[in-house]
């Protein structure tokens, strides 16, 4: 042991963000939601990257620094769904892909509960799905999410340690027992391939089976 949370930093400060996600972050922070970290974006550019993805699902839109993260790395015909509960929130997101360049088609945002608008989205249709939106509901967006992708597709979780509750079995309040439960049913479902990332806040990284 030794040098972790210097390790950490000098990880989350790697690569230099742009003026886009840097002003994305500040609208985020003007509307009191928290994006991504910097680790973490860059892992699901990578991730879409990977994939080439032209079908992503978003649970939790913010200001839209996930969403840049992710656009920047799907095929450049991909389309987006990112869902939020706050038209406040949309419209700063939409702000922030019109600033990186991206056609508002890139996008489709839905506006409310992400538990009553997942149910409406195609089975199997998707080849990417990050949760970022309530913790108490991380359980069932992971059981939409499994159900959404297509085999060989992901399935990403943000603040997977939580602020590091997560690991901490003192830590029994209901968000960092909810996300527990989610790594717990990811880590038993067998049909996955998983890797928990230290990235940002933790993010948990699950493929489906071909
Ligand atoms: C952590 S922020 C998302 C940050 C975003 N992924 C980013 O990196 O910029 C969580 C978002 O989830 C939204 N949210 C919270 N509960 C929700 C729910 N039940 N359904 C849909 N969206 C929800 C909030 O309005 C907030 O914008």
């Amino acid at each position: 042991m030794g040098n972790e949370a210097a390790n950490w930093a000098y990880a989350e400060d790697f690569l230099v963000e742009d003026r886009v996600i840097l002003s994305a972050r500040d609208a985020a922070d003007e509307l009191g939601c928290v994006p991504v970290l910097p680790g973490a974006g860059q892992a699901l550019q990578v991730l879409a990257r990977a994939l080439d993805a032209r079908h992503v699902v978003e649970i939790g839109t913010g200001a839209g620094v996930s969403t840049t993260y992710l656009l920047r790395g799907m095929n450049p015909a991909g389309v987006i769904t990112t869902i939020d509960r706050e038209a406040e929130h949309h419209k700063a997101a939409r702000r922030t892909l019109a600033d990186a360049g991206f056609a508002p088609e890139r996008a489709r945002m839905i506006t409310g509960r992400a538990l009553e608008v997942l149910p409406r989205l195609t089975d199997g249709g998707y080849d990417l799905v990050l949760i970022d939106a309530r913790k108490v509901e991380y359980p069932m967006y992971l059981e939409h999410a499994l159900r959404l992708l297509r085999p060989g597709g992901m399935v990403a979780i943000d603040n997977a340690l939580w602020h590091g509750r997560v690991p901490d079995p003192a830590q029994r309040d209901e968000e960092t027992t909810a996300v527990r439960m989610t790594l717990k049913a990811i880590r038993e479902d067998e049909s996955l391939t998983t890797v928990l990332l230290t990235a940002g806040d933790g993010l948990c990284v699950a493929m489906t089976a071909r």
